[in-house]
């Protein structure tokens, strides 16, 4: 039974990006009028956005959201992969961006280079230069975090900021600490949400999809598909369209997909969410995002992308790709993370707080089917996700004398 289902996940996946692959061919898909976009939304529940370009070293130009609050320390969000700030945001009243604005903790949320709002680079075409994908997360933390990180304690005058990332919205972290040490300084705690670096140990869906990576990276590859899950895709109708179906939708979708992958907690995620859910999400990232993802399961290290013994001979000084030493990342984290979660098992969080110089928190959370989704979309995240947050915050994110 698990195995039929994993192999029909597996299928629908690859039929999927097939068919987004020959769609783009055939016909340019046509933006509609979108969802509320994260300022629209913020306004709608009372706050008031100031929205930020900041440009990184190489080039990209990414947006920042800001919702100003009173207390001093500024907290940044970062979301994870092929997705956007709106995750943040879409619960509304009962959404982490909007209750920290709520309580007056000064709220930035960052947009990783290639997603829906930082699709743009001061050269560079991704509409049309492929170079323009070129990269995976190992860019988002060498280069998006310390634009980001920079731009908010200059505007801010603070020394020190606190951030909350979600899935791959932490692996960057890890990143950053260990390729440009002198950034963990500027960390006041890094709060791990399903934190995802390890993936050694994943559940055998996510196990499936990984063995098939190589092959449907050299279909996109083939097809010259280098972004994924772009917003103007065809394919996007084509989800919400199937999505949005009374009952049939979220077995597809929600217990098909989403909860195969993230771990399964019905209650959290219920029928009338998931609309909204596929209004936001997936947004765009690289090829070779995804594609390093897969290389560090495959490898069971955390490794810098591998681009073949010649190419890696050159930029690493080895054959083999560099591991990241994780030893450097000298940055307070946080690990919370739930017992239901698919991508992130709790053996490889375990092995992640081996290797962290400086874990503060670890703690699974109680509620016991926490997975993947409930961590930025859960019904009740103020009940049983929140509180944590906001006790770290409490002692970590202090003012700087
Ligand atoms: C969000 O939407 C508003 C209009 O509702 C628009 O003025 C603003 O530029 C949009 N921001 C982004 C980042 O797309
Ligand atoms: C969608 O297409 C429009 C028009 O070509 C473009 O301006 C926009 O950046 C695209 N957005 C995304 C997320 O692909
Ligand atoms: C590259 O590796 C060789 C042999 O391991 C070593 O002698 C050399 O110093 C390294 N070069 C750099 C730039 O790290």
């Amino acid at each position: 039974m698990e195995s039929c289902r994993i192999i029909a996940a597996a299928v629908l996946f690859f039929s999927v990006y097939v068919i987004q692959c020959r769609q783009n061919l055939v016909v340019r898909g046509v933006p509609e009028d979108g969802p509320l976009n994260f300022t629209a939304l913020a306004s709608k529940y009372g706050h008031s956005v100031e929205e930020y370009d900041v440009v990184t070293e190489d080039g990209y130009i990414l947006k920042l959201f800001h919702i100003p609050g009173y207390r001093s320390q500024p907290v940044l969000l970062m979301h994870g992969i092929i997705d956007s700030a709106d995750t943040f945001i879409i619960r509304g009243e009962g959404s982490l961006a909007i209750t920290l604005a709520n309580e007056g903790y000064d709220m930035w949320a960052g947009n990783s280079r290639g997603s829906r709002y930082s699709r743009r680079h001061i050269t560079l075409d991704p509409d049309v230069d492929k170079k323009y994908w070129d990269f995976s997360f190992h860019d988002s933390g060498y280069y998006d975090l310390p634009a980001m990180i920079d731009f908010i304690l200059d505007k801010t005058a603070q020394r020190k900021l606190s951030a909350i990332g979600h899935s791959q919205g932490n692996t960057i972290f890890y990143v950053l600490g260990s390729t440009r040490p002198e950034y963990n300084e500027k960390i006041n705690v890094m709060i791990a949400i399903s934190p995802v670096c390890f993936i050694n140990n994943p559940s055998p869906t996510i196990q499936t999809l990984i063995t098939l990576s190589p092959l449907i990276d050299s279909v996109l590859e083939g097809f010259g598909q280098e972004e994924v899950f772009n917003d103007n895709s065809s394919l996007r109708p084509l989800i919400k369209a199937i999505c949005a179906q009374k009952n049939f939708g979220y077995a597809i979708c929600a217990h098909g997909v989403l909860f195969l992958i993230g771990g399964s907690d019905p209650e959290e995620m219920e029928e009338d969410f998931l609309p909204i859910v596929v209004e936001y999400y997936p947004s765009g990232t690289s090829r070779k995002n995804s594609l390093h993802v897969a290389q560090v399961a495959v490898r069971k290290k955390f490794v810098q992308f591998d681009y073949g013994a010649r190419k890696n001979l050159d930029l690493y000084n080895t054959t083999y790709p560099s591991k990241y030493d994780l030893g450097k990342v000298t940055m307070r984290v946080a690990l919370l993370f739930g017992s239901n979660d698919g991508i992130v098992s709790l053996k490889d969080v375990r092995l992640l707080r081996r290797n962290l110089p400086n874990v503060v928190v670890y703690r699974m959370m109680e509620h016991k089917k926490f997975n993947h989704i409930d961590a930025v979309w859960g019904r009740n995240m103020k009940k049983y996700l929140f509180p944590h947050i906001f006790e770290i915050l409490e002692k970590y994110n202090t003012p700087v004398r």
